[in-house]
């Protein structure tokens, strides 16, 4: 018989919903893990929020009081997908609850929250997921394959680039995303946290960095209510943007390996461009999340032929056959949520920590807080050792 897990939620935008339909979307993808995660209860400050996650996403109840979501005796797992500031209080109260979570990142608003939420879950011995979603594409997975069969050679350098336009429009709302005490850092936790997970899960941990940062649209329209995501108009008074939007780093891997990053969230023209190409002796990958499901690839170098191929996801890809049986058959953002949720719910049945961790979580952490820094004294920064039980380096 299926093992039931009651799932719990915190925070019903953007992210519960998709947090939800993923938890909905396990037990058909992945049947052997013999799970039945069933919706029990959801919690948002906002009332129209909680109606919805009872009348349209499934939770059997809902309260606008996090506090019942952890105390209800149902709740087997959590879900944190509030806005930042609540990061680290909703994760030291469910690690005080003894209910393993699955949270968004950026985990805390900067590296000491972070930690302190890395510390609680060290202390509980709970397995736990950080919602660093674009690592679960097959197209990556092949990528890290690859790079760990040697058959790139050495890797030289790394670039990563995650260009956004959610925030081009100076008319777009002045939301917590804006607000250095709601968000912690703006397209550094937001952004660029996506690429450095990518980064060191296939090239191995960032050792130093060094980084500038700019914003420029230094105000923004406050929001006219408080269901106000970053995709909504402003109307209210002007507001100052309290972190940045462009950042860009340079980085030394403790492989050895260079790496460039740029992140902004106010390109206009890429709208989601979040890409990673990975330079060796003998071979290169290139891979970005407006082409999910492409990987170019350029193997033996001094070849007639050399240069990229563009090679469709299929079968041999990760977790591509779960989803789509014939090759070249798209998948989608919601498909790697819903490998995050199997991921994070293998963990929880054996005990054996297989998703991104809050270790995962802090090591981007301590990437950032060394980019914040530099970007204020120009220098170069050492981000000390991952800790605990990081998975990119598995
Ligand atoms: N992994 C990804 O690709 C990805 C993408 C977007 C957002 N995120 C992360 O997800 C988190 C949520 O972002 P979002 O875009 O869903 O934001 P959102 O603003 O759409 O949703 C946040 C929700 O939390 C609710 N909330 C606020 N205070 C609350 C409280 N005290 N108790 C319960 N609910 C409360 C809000 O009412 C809102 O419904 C952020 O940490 C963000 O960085 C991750």
């Amino acid at each position: 018989m299926s093992t039931r897990i009651g799932v719990g939620l915190i925070g019903v935008g953007w992210m519960g919903r998709l947090h939800a339909r993923a938890y909905r979307a396990v037990s058909e993808h992945y049947p052997e893990l013999d799970a039945l995660p069933v919706l029990v209860s959801a919690a948002d400050e906002v009332q129209a929020n909680v109606d919805e996650a009872v009348q349209r996403l499934g939770f059997a109840r809902g309260t606008t009081d996090y506090r019942e979501v952890l105390a209800d005796p149902q709740v087997d797992v959590v879900s944190i997908c509030a806005p930042n500031l609540l990061h680290r209080e909703l994760a030291l109260a469910a690690a005080a609850a003894g209910k393993p979570f699955w949270i968004e990142k950026p985990m805390g608003r900067d590296a000491g929250e972070s930690a302190d939420i890395h510390d609680a879950v060290e202390r509980t011995g709970l397995v736990t997921c950080v919602g660093f979603n674009y690592r679960n594409a097959p197209a990556v997975q092949k990528a890290r394959e690859l790079i760990r069969s040697g058959a790139l050679g050495r890797i030289t350098t790394v670039q990563v680039r995650l260009l956004a336009d959610y925030a081009a429009d100076p008319r777009g709302a002045l939301t917590w995303r804006f607000l250095r005490d709601r968000a912690g850092s703006g397209v550094l936790g937001d952004l660029l946290s996506h690429g450095v997970d990518l980064a060191q899960l296939l090239v191995g941990r960032v050792a130093s960095v060094t980084a500038a940062t700019e914003t420029f649209i230094p105000e923004r329209p406050r929001p006219s209510g408080a269901a106000a995501s970053h995709f909504s108009a402003g109307a209210g008074a002007p507001g100052a943007v309290e972190n940045e939007d462009w950042a860009a780093m340079l980085v030394r891997f403790g492989s050895g390996a260079l790496g460039t990053f740029e992140a902004s969230r106010v390109a206009v023209g890429p709208r989601a461009e979040y890409g990673v190409e990975v330079y060796g002796t003998q071979g290169s990958v290139r891979w970005s999340f407006m082409r999910l499901n492409e990987l170019e690839v350029a193997l033996g170098s001094g070849r007639v032929d050399q240069g990229f191929t563009t090679v469709m996801a299929s079968a041999g890809f990760g977790d591509f056959a779960r989803f789509q049986p014939g090759a070249g058959t798209s998948m989608g953002f919601d498909d790697l949520k819903t490998i995050e949720a199997a991921h994070f719910l293998r963990s929880v049945l054996t005990g054996e920590q297989r998703a991104p961790s809050v270790a995962d979580g802090l090591a981007t952490a301590r990437v950032v807080a060394a980019a914040e820094a530099s970007a204020v004294d120009g220098l170069w920064h050492e981000v000390p050792p991952p800790v605990g039980r990081t998975t990119f380096d598995r």
